[in-house]
């Protein structure tokens, strides 16, 4: 029996930070190390073509990602990572998607909604046919399992819808009759959704801003200056939001002994709010030093990093070259 097949990507829109990490990132790498399934994770770059960064900054950024997604504890020798647009599959699968999805059904993602309101300047038409590049993304290698925060869950739904409209209206050359393309679910983590730190209402999130997020790379002072900004109660005592946010993070990054001590205090309302910022942060700081430190280390020496992406792309390009002369048979092209 061939192993499940795992497909995730993440945009290079900026640093690595502890939404991504505890929704997708670290999870990924638990996967990648059970040895279970067979893995693809990739840089969204073609995705990030819809928002407003600059060429020479992608092209950092890319880099940046690859480093950072290493450092995080992906491993080239089980996991294929590549770059998105180094496979031209990705884009053309996404044409022949868009040409059996919807319109209404790609009014209904929220993401969608969403962006459009922060780039109300530029609500190019790549924003709206986003989730099709994404069911390309996935379909491509016959995504099972795609691991991904809530935000995504209505974009992989999308992706079973597709793979059903495809399998159902381009069935008639295949032996494999309506099964050509497998029914998508998603992955999620005990952490689905992190908070801002400014605003705990939203997810915390790259768009937001510096001071929404901690990144990955953040050195320990900066993650404690940011810490003494966030939000915690403005009402609802331990149950409001900040202070819930603060409280995951805790549990995630520091020993259980500290975390049980600050549930205590919690219960019994002498939970000190600075106090809990400065164990949160000083957790995270240690978490994150080898990190950091592996970081810079692969930072060092952009080549390397470069050819690790041309070889996980060769060994992406070959199951994607694959399945499209399978697809363009099936459409007949
Ligand atoms: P951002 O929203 O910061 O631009 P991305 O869209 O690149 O982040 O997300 C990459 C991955 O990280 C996705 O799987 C997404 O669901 C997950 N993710 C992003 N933000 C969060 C968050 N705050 N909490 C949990 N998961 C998140
Ligand atoms: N849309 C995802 C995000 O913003 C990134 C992404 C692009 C992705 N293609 C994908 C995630 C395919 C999983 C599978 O986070």
């Amino acid at each position: 029996m061939s192993k499940p097949i795992i497909v995730s990507g993440v945009q290079p829109t900026g640093n690595l930070h502890l939404g991504n990490y505890l929704g997708a990132v670290k999870n990924w790498v638990d996967l990648q190390n059970s040895g279970k399934y067979q893995m693809y994770v990739f840089i969204a770059d073609l995705h990030s073509l819809t928002g407003n960064m600059p060429a020479d900054q992608r092209r950092r950024q890319v880099i940046e990602t690859a480093a950072e997604l290493l450092a995080a504890g992906i491993d080239p020798k089980k996991t294929t990572l590549f770059v998105q647009s180094q496979i031209k599959e990705h884009a053309e699968l996404g044409w022949i998607f868009s040409c059996i999805t919807p319109i209404a059904e790609l009014e209904r993602m929220t993401q969608y909604k969403d962006k459009s309101q922060q780039q109300e300047k530029n609500m190019n038409a790549g924003l709206f046919t986003y989730p099709v590049l994404q069911a390309a993304d996935i379909l491509l290698y016959h995504g099972n399992l795609v691991p991904v925060g809530q935000d995504q869950i209505q974009h992989v739904e999308l992706t079973r819808d597709i793979a059903r409209w495809f399998n159902n209206r381009y069935s008639a050359y295949s032996a494999d009759k309506n099964k050509y393309f497998p029914e998508t679910k998603h992955l999620l983590t005990d952490v689905p959704k992190v908070m801002s730190l400014l605003e705990p209402e939203k997810k915390m999130s790259k768009s937001l801003g510096a001071g929404h997020v901690i990144e990955l790379a953040d050195e320990p002072d900066a993650i404690k200056q940011k810490l003494k900004k966030a939000v915690t109660e403005t009402s609802g005592g331990g149950n409001a939001p900040g202070v819930q946010n603060l409280m995951l993070l805790l549990q995630k990054f520091s020993t259980s002994k500290t975390y049980q001590k600050f549930v205590t205090t919690e219960k019994d309302g002498s939970i000190r709010y600075g106090d809990l910022k400065l164990a949160t942060g000083k957790a995270i700081g240690e978490y994150f030093t080898d990190f950091r430190k592996r970081r810079a280390k692969l930072l060092s020496n952009p080549n390397q990093l470069k050819k690790i992406l041309t070889s996980g792309a060769k060994k992406a390009e070959s199951v994607a070259k694959k399945t499209m002369v399978e697809v363009r048979e099936r459409v007949g092209i």
